[in-house]
């Protein structure tokens, strides 16, 4: 069959890789800052809860043991370096995980260097602000650094000092770093050029999602990028002449293995979770759109390239078992899986028997079908996800129904109460985020367990503020746990604060009424 003719291209038309698109990414959380995920819905619950950090902690540890055991750098700095990580929600909690378990696991001497970067200074700044992760930065425990993952020149001390085989996480980074399209029909390679309308750029976010890319293409001829390694993983594309199929190719994402493979110079393994596929070729079928929800966007990276340009690095990949919308592939470079065998069995446990999308697929089904009971699964859930404060907000108003319901029975509850502090050990605060301590007092108060209630209460009015619903609610419980001069206090700075709070003032009015009131004859 015979190349395909396609209308020329128009003057403007680009590769994907060249289009002003990845500039204006860049740009978007450039200025944003936090306030991407805060209050542009940059999604991220699935990326950077704690469960998912114990995950990748789990695998980065056994790395590191399985280097040791071959012999490699265990007298050195063991560097575990976040690229790409936004609100730092993740590289918090991967603290917690790192360090409890190199503590279980005995392994006092391993001179732990973690390293939490991003390109963007704004989240580099608001790392130095969050309650969080300020005292980790303060003492050394995290370097934060600003590292560009294509070409930054040094991560911490890799790139500097000499190192134990460094492990980068690339959790939800990939699908950001500029992609090139091709179609292969008629037994040749097409480059896709892109015509992109786009409104034109402010200071504040601008919605993309009504961005128009026309796309024209064009045969080519190998070499494309003048890269021995680039060029050899476009020529795979290549299938049969009866094919016709899209491919996406991860431009950014395979500059980033290169680039940190030089600066690793040696062994070393990179984690990279995203949105993408496994499956050679991602899209058969149709013609691949950007996910565009509004001022930033991400493209599904393709997990199948990455492995055949890292098998050009010396590199070798492992799989999950099956595709999951959130894919997490594992490239060890230098060292061949078969010689990694803690780092198989964690990844195994934690990647595929017990993986994230078990615990978010089972916990969508439960919310979606909405047939109770719930909290029994929910307990198990909690646990399988690490405690994670989000699954606690997200079933807080289920919890809520099951209770008034009378559907469980109260040793049931009980073994709930025992977990809560567990999901607020795992708070992290952000602006706008949501004040988990709150909603599990709501909880307690609905169990009728008010000084518990009043407990979390005042640890959400450390956490996140104190606000007149807060004030409020302490106020109620301090009555209902017996103490009036304490709930009255506390309601009459809810009024102070905000004058038309109704119920505050019909508190107020009950609770001196009570006081005031003669006490009935039988208590003389
Ligand atoms: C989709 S967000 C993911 C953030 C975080 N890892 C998470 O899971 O929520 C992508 C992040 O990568 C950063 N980023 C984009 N391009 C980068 C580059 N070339 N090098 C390093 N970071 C980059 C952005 O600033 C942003 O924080």
């Amino acid at each position: 069959m015979n190349a395909q003719t396609f209308p020329n291209p128009s003057p403007e038309a680009t590769r994907l890789s060249a289009s002003d698109l990845w500039n204006r990414l860049r740009r978007f959380y450039e200025r944003r800052g936090p306030r991407a995920w805060a209050i542009d819905g940059v999604p991220n619950h699935v990326t950077i809860n704690p469960g998912m950090a114990r995950r990748y902690a789990h695998v980065a540890l056994r790395y590191a043991q399985d280097c040791r055991r071959l012999g490699l750098g265990a007298a050195a700095p063991f560097a575990v370096v976040e690229m790409g990580a936004g609100s730092g929600g993740f590289g918090y909690r991967l603290h917690q995980a790192l360090t409890g378990l190199r503590d279980a696991l005995g392994m006092d001497d391993l001179k732990l260097a973690q390293v939490i970067s991003d390109m963007a200074e704004s989240n580099l700044e608001s790392w130095r602000e969050q309650a969080g992760l300020r005292p980790l930065l303060a003492q050394g425990a995290v370097t934060g650094v600003q590292f560009d993952a294509m070409a930054g020149e040094a991560a911490g001390p890799v790139g500097r000092e000499p190192i134990a085989p460094p492990v980068f996480l690339a959790n939800y980074l990939f699908d950001s770093l500029p992609m090139d399209l091709f179609r292969v029909t008629g037994g040749c390679l097409h480059e896709a050029l892109a015509t992109v309308e786009a409104p034109p750029e402010g200071d504040e976010p601008v919605d993309l999602s009504a961005v128009t890319i026309s796309w024209t293409y064009r045969p080519i001829d190998l070499p494309y990028y003048g890269d021995a390694a680039l060029d050899a993983t476009l020529a795979d594309c290549l299938g049969q002449p009866d094919d016709d199929y899209w491919v996406l190719f991860p431009l950014g994402a395979m500059r980033c293995l290169a680039h940190l493979r030089a600066l690793a110079g040696g062994p070393m393994l990179v984690i990279a979770g995203d949105l993408g596929s496994t499956r050679f070729p991602s899209f058969p079928l149709e013609e691949p759109q950007l996910i565009i929800p509004g001022a930033y966007f991400y493209a599904p990276v393709d997990f199948a390239l990455l492995a055949k340009y890292a098998a050009r690095l010396d590199g070798h990949a492992l799989h999950q078992a099956r595709d999951r919308v959130l894919n997490i592939s594992l490239f060890s470079f230098g060292i061949p899986f078969e010689q990694l065998r803690e780092t198989r069995l964690a990844a195994d446990i934690f990647f595929d028997m017990v993986s994230h999308s078990l615990i978010f697929d089972s916990m969508r089904h439960m919310l979606d079908s909405g047939a109770p009971p719930s909290l029994p699964l929910f307990l198990d859930l909690a646990a399988a996800g690490s405690f994670d404060p989000a699954l606690f907000d997200g079933m807080i108003e289920v919890l809520q129904t099951e209770l008034r319901a009378g559907l469980h029975p109260p040793e049931l509850w009980e073994q709930l109460v025992e977990i809560l502090d567990r999901f607020v050990d795992n708070v992290f605060v952000t602006p706008g985020g949501a004040d988990t301590v709150f909603n599990i007092a709501n909880l307690l108060q609905e169990l009728q367990d008010y000084p518990r209630a009043l407990v979390f209460y005042e640890r959400s009015a450390r956490l996140f503020g104190e606000t007149p619903a807060t004030l409020y609610n302490m106020g109620v419980c301090a009555y209902l746990a017996g103490d009036p001069e304490d709930a009255l206090a506390r309601l009459a700075r809810v009024v102070a604060l905000d004058p038309s709070h109704v119920m505050a003032r019909g508190w107020i009015a009950q609770i001196e009424h009570d006081r005031d009131a003669p006490p009935p004859p039988d208590a003389l």
